[in-house]
């Protein structure tokens, strides 16, 4: 029996759509915002690939891989090039809408992104992760974002990076390695905003907002900030609205531009 015209054009329609599940690349992914990353795309239907250094160990995204058939797990250490690029060499032909990056860290204590107690050493395993790390993504995995639908490469920023935000309040913080991190990633996506520009693909520096996650804790605010779903939802949003007009722009999650 011949199938109805308007059940042959939804069954092609559910077809197209399964067949065309954009794809997000997340690293860090298995705690705080990147975990919530990861379980929104997923539920959204897209196809996550979310990494993380240690994967055997984290329980709460193996109960998400567990969950969802769309999600797949791998390893990535962001600090480590020869990880980054044997991951971009494993996914060649995988086309990648969303190259999220999220991992972070914060460098330590406040009392220690002090002056007369700054840690050096942690400050260049702070750039390695929060600065360099990105954009040796950006590099490594341009040809999957460039062959992919959406090409869009974002990265969690920080509200701390803006020079409008070092001012003497009774919240201040210096947090000298993580500040300077992340001021220098956005300066290399927006340097890489206007060079990929040509090419229609499009570059997301984003800040969460003040979020409750353990970084938020080490940074001596725990208890302030607002729940990962609620940031996540604002960022994947950020993420949707990304094209010509805010690549390359500093935005927060409910969407509002942050002074530089
Ligand atoms: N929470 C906030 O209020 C806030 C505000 C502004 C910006 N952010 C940014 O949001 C992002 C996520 O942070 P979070 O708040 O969710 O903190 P979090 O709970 O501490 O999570 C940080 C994530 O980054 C991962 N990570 C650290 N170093 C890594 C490396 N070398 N390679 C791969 N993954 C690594 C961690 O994995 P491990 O478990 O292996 O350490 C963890 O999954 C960060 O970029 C942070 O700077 C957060």
């Amino acid at each position: 029996m011949r199938m109805p015209i308007f059940a042959a054009a939804l069954a092609a329609t559910c077809w197209t759509v399964a067949a065309e599940a954009a794809t997000v690349l997340i690293t860090g992914s298995n705690r705080g915002i990147g975990l919530e990353l990861a379980r929104q795309y997923a539920d959204l239907g897209w196809d996550v690939i979310a990494t993380s250094r240690t994967p055997a160990d984290d329980d709460d995204l193996q109960a998400l891989s567990a969950q969802y058939d769309n999600l797949r797990i791998e390893v990535l250490d962001v600090s480590d090039h020869e990880q980054i690029d044997a991951l971009a060499k494993k996914l060649a032909g995988t086309p990648i809408d969303v190259l999220m990056n999220n991992a972070g860290i914060l460098g330590g204590a406040p009392d220690v992104q002090s002056i007369g107690s700054i840690d050096f050493a942690s400050m260049e395993q702070v750039y390695k992760t929060n600065a360099i790390g990105p954009m040796k993504m950006a590099e490594a995995f341009l040809e999957h974002v460039a062959a992919s639908k959406q090409k869009k490469i974002s990265v969690i920023t920080s509200g701390t990076a803006s020079l409008r935000n070092v001012q003497p309040s009774p919240f201040y913080k210096a947090l000298y390695l993580y500040r300077m991190s992340k001021t220098a990633i956005n300066m290399g996506y927006r340097a890489l905003s206007v060079e990929l520009a040509p090419r229609g693909i499009h570059v997301g520096i984003l800040a969460p907002g003040i979020v409750e996650t353990r970084l938020l804790q080490q940074a001596g605010y725990g208890g302030m900030g607002m729940a990962t779903e609620d940031s996540v939802t604002g960022v994947i949003r950020n993420i949707e609205n990304l094209g010509p007009e805010t690549s390359g722009q500093y935005i927060i999650y409910n969407g509002d531009t942050v002074p530089w």
